[in-house]
């Protein structure tokens, strides 16, 4: 085995288990023998442990990647309702089939699953992540890198439209949106837990009670769902030359077709606190994601308005539990925290994200 930097029980005890998953799944695919399986990397996260392997194999050396799932006490409620690694297997096995007529948007496919290590196993994307190109939507940035930038996100709502398609849409009661209120419930206490002088005490009941109202509104009618991501934003989407890649379903399930969108919107909104950020670069960019997009489906206003509550609860906890880093980060961080928490305090009387508002 090559270095090993973290978790090194766990590892021996995948190794093993992930060889002989993997000899089994060779072996139905032409019957390669393995010679060696080598750790390449370790990304220890705090919801998944991702390994890069070395598979070296009669005729072959390849890189191959397997995620395995970490039980989270921020993350339960998904990680406990259902095997997560078999989750995003499922979901990768029907998406990669369905993206390969689609040009610059895919998902990795995946090679094997191991449901009792809670691990699956997929191919390496040998690309860069799109949050690290963000920075050419900074003031003085490189033209070609921020064209560049443009047509991956562009070729990022190409893929979303795409997603929505594939998983289907369909019509359900309002009790979809039951996972993203509890989900603001569980970010807001957080928060609250915090104690952070920046978010008034009482606020997170406010909030509550008014996207309780929201969901009220809207009983007796249907709202539109399709198949989620749940965290849809450059930091799970890998970018080269063939495209974008988007990794990391954890989590997927069934949910208002508002929740992807406005996750990206969101996100793009609050990259303008960014110090050397250009609003105008970030617009263009915003505008290009849509364009790749198309036109937005007609979505009631309370669904919106839950939607993206939940998105800035969940920027405003990333703004208190993110560690400590340096004073511009600190300064930015601040800036993000103070516009999203008076967005939410405003209780839906602010302009929304949503490009039909
Ligand atoms: N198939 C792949 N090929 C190459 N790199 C990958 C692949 N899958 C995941 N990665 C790398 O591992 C990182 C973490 O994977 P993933 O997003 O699925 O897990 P995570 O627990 O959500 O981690 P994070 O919090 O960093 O998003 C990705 O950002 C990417 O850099
Ligand atoms: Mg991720």
């Amino acid at each position: 085995l090559g270095p090993v930097t973290t978790s090194e029980s766990k590892l021996k005890h995948l190794v093993p288990r992930l060889q002989e998953a993997l000899v089994e799944h060779l072996g139905h695919d032409g019957g390669k023998r393995i010679l060696s399986l080598a750790v390449e990397r370790v990304l220890s996260r705090p919801y998944s442990m991702v390994i890069i392997w070395r598979l070296k194999t009669q005729d072959d050396l390849e890189r191959i990647v397997s995620k395995t799932v970490v039980h989270h006490p921020e993350n339960l409620a998904i990680t406990d309702r259902a095997n997560q690694a078999i989750v995003e297997y499922e979901i990768l096995l029907a998406l990669s089939r369905r993206f390969q007529q689609v040009e610059k948007c895919s998902v990795p496919r995946p090679l094997a699953i191991i449901p009792e290590l809670e691990t699956y196993i997929m191919e390496f994307v040998d690309a860069g992540n799109l949050a690290d190109d963000l920075r050419y939507a900074r003031y003085l940035a490189a033209r070609e890198g921020f064209d560049c930038l443009a047509e991956h996100y562009y070729h990022c709502g190409c893929w979303l439209r795409h997603f929505q398609e594939f998983t289907g849409i369909r019509r359900a009661g309002p009790e979809v949106l039951d996972a993203a209120v509890d989900r603001c419930a569980d970010r807001l206490r957080l928060i609250e837990q915090a104690g952070d002088r920046h978010w008034p005490a009482g606020l997170g009941e406010r909030i509550m009670t008014f996207l309780h109202e929201q969901q009220a509104c809207l009983s007796g009618e249907e709202v539109l769902v399709t198949g989620r991501h749940g965290d849809f934003g450059p930091w799970n989407i890998l970018v080269g030359s063939n495209g974008i890649t988007v990794v990391d379903f954890l989590g997927y399930r069934e949910d208002t077709i508002a929740i992807d969108l406005l996750s990206m919107l969101v996100l793009l909104e609050n990259e303008c606190h960014c110090l050397t950020s250009s609003g105008k670069r970030l617009a263009a960019v915003r505008d290009r994601f849509l364009e790749g997009f198309g036109p937005v489906p007609p979505v009631q206003r309370p669904v919106l308005l839950i939607c993206e509550s939940l998105h800035r609860i969940c920027t405003v906890w990333g703004c208190i539990s993110q560690g400590r880093d340096d004073i511009r980060r600190r300064i930015e961080r601040g800036r993000s925290l103070q516009h999203n928490r008076d967005w939410l305090s405003q209780l839906g009387k602010r302009k929304l994200l949503w490009p039909a508002d």
